[in-house]
């Protein structure tokens, strides 16, 4: 894997050594490159730092808006996302499987803000659900309720009601008994729908273990074997068109081998429950399409899509995808302000800042790597060449009373001071979606950029919020 650094020569940036050896101001040459809507590789817009968040001489910037400035403006913590981004990367994938015509539909568990559920919509996204919850934020963002797909171990009646009610295009269904009990709501309803199974194919997509869905030890899908007699007896549910598969193999997957695998596996079921008259009309990939989280090269959805177009085409099924943190994950960071330094025993040095686990979990549930890097000063060593020897080890942590509060740990990061602002790369995929208000927090706000200019698309919480519902 190559870093980033080699595909950003045209990043020019001037670097003042200082008499103690330690780099002062960085001139970074503004390019048109640099700024959004240049097109160069692909991987500049693929990692934390690219076309869209960039460092320039007077701080990071996102797209055409100075990100210090929306600090200043809204406060912090608060998340920013590019528009920019979100389009290129919906379009990226809508390109790369174009050949298949493929439904795509958004992942909204990655996140579900309306604004930018809208932006997706109008550029023809369709919606992957999976609770009444989110289905009531697709049809509030104006979604087509006809490429809406609805998955989960555990639909109640009354969410499977209300999906019927709305003409969701299609339920994967996980179990027999979920099979059962939307076909006898579907009657009561006197509708019919369509239904993919969701199949658990027992392949390792070696991912995180809290993230790995398609082994046979999960709760996810139905096994092979079991699905092809479900197929087999689709007569027993009369409300129901049984008429696809469904797969989620994990997320995120770093490798076209997972796809490759459950591809070849069904390249033996389909064309089995096929013989059994069955008629399977969709095949959906699911999610997991991987982005850089370190500013190292990943594939990208060409990579997946060389591997899934011929396969889905084989079989002669319509492709359904659903993509969450590839089309968000690097659209947004998170702003955070550092309140305190603090030595600890031995030196160890904490960075102790307004943001924390309840704004960002992934870090403490997935001991997941988050690029964090001041908005002010030279850029990160780990995207411009430049040398890294002004680095300091230090923990970034967040004001919550759990030791698993900790955004990095030794992480290399120049001297900073109290009041510095920071931001946490890549926040946009499972950020504010897995937000809490643990330790009475407020939920922070977010702002979406759009060329120059920029619009709160959340307000940040107010203590009202903490209690309302409360007796
Ligand atoms: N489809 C289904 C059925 C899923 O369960 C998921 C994610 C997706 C699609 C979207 O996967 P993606 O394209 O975003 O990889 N909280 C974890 C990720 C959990 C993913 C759950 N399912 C994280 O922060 O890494």
């Amino acid at each position: 894997m190559s870093i980033l650094r080699a595909d950003l020569p045209r990043w020019r940036h001037s670097k003042r050594i200082d008499s103690d050896g330690t780099p002062g101001s960085y001139e970074v040459a503004d390019t048109p490159e640099g700024r959004f809507g240049g097109e160069s590789s692909e991987y500049r817009r693929l990692g934390p730092v690219n076309g869209f968040f960039a460092h320039r001489s007077d701080g990071l910037w996102c797209e055409g808006v100075r990100v210090a400035d929306l600090a200043s403006a809204h406060g912090t913590p608060v998340y920013i996302y590019s528009q920019g981004a979100l389009e290129w990367r919906l379009n990226r994938i809508q390109k790369a499987f174009a050949g298949l015509q493929p439904l795509v539909c958004y992942s909204i568990k990655a996140n579900g803000n309306l604004s930018l559920l809208r932006i997706l919509a109008e550029h023809g996204s369709g919606f992957d659900i999976v609770s009444g919850g989110e289905l009531y934020r697709v049809l509030k963002a104006g979604a087509d309720p006809d490429k809406v797909v609805y998955a989960g171990v555990g639909k109640s009646a009354k969410e499977i009601r209300e999906a019927i009610q709305a003409g969701i295009f299609q339920f994967n269904v996980e179990s027999p008994s979920e099979l059962k009990a939307i076909d006898r709501l579907a009657g009561e309803l006197g509708a019919r729908v369509r239904v993919a199974l969701r199949l658990n194919p027992d392949v390792d997509a070696r991912t995180h273990a809290k993230t790995t869905t398609a082994k046979k030890e999960t709760k996810f899908g139905i096994p092979l074997d079991e699905a092809h007699d479900l197929f087999a007896g689709r007569g027993s549910f009369p409300n129901v068109d049984l008429n696809g598969v469904h797969l989620h193999l994990g997320s995120p997957i770093y490798t076209v081998e997972p796809y490759r695998v459950a591809l070849a596996k069904m390249a033996d079921f389909i064309p089995r429950v096929r013989q059994t008259g069955a008629v399977v009309e969709t095949l959906n990939m699911g999610g997991g399409y991987c982005i850089s989280y370190d500013g190292r090269e990943v594939i990208t959805p060409f990579d997946y899509a060389d591997v899934i177009v011929p396969a889905v085409r084989e079989l002669n099924c319509r492709l359904i995808l659903e993509p969450g943190r590839y089309i968000v994950g690097n659209a947004a960071i998170l702003v955070a302000r550092v309140l305190y330094l603090k030595e600890g025993w031995a030196g160890r040095r904490f960075v102790i800042c307004d943001a924390a686990m309840n704004d960002l979990l992934r870090p403490a549930l997935y001991e997941a790597y988050h690029h964090i890097w001041p908005l002010e000063g030279p850029p990160s060593p780990v995207f411009f060449q430049g040398s890294g020897n002004h680095l300091k080890k230090v923990d970034v942590v967040g004001p919550i009373c759990e030791s698993s509060d900790v955004f990095a740990r030794d992480r290399e990061l120049p001297s900073l001071e109290e009041g510095d602002l920071l931001a946490v790369f890549s926040a946009g995929a499972y950020g504010l979606s897995m937000s809490s208000n643990y330790n009475g927090r407020l939920r922070p706000p977010e702002v979406l950029v759009a060329g120059d200019e920029s619009r709160v698309i959340r307000k940040r919480e107010t203590y009202q919020d903490l209690v309302r519902g409360e007796v």
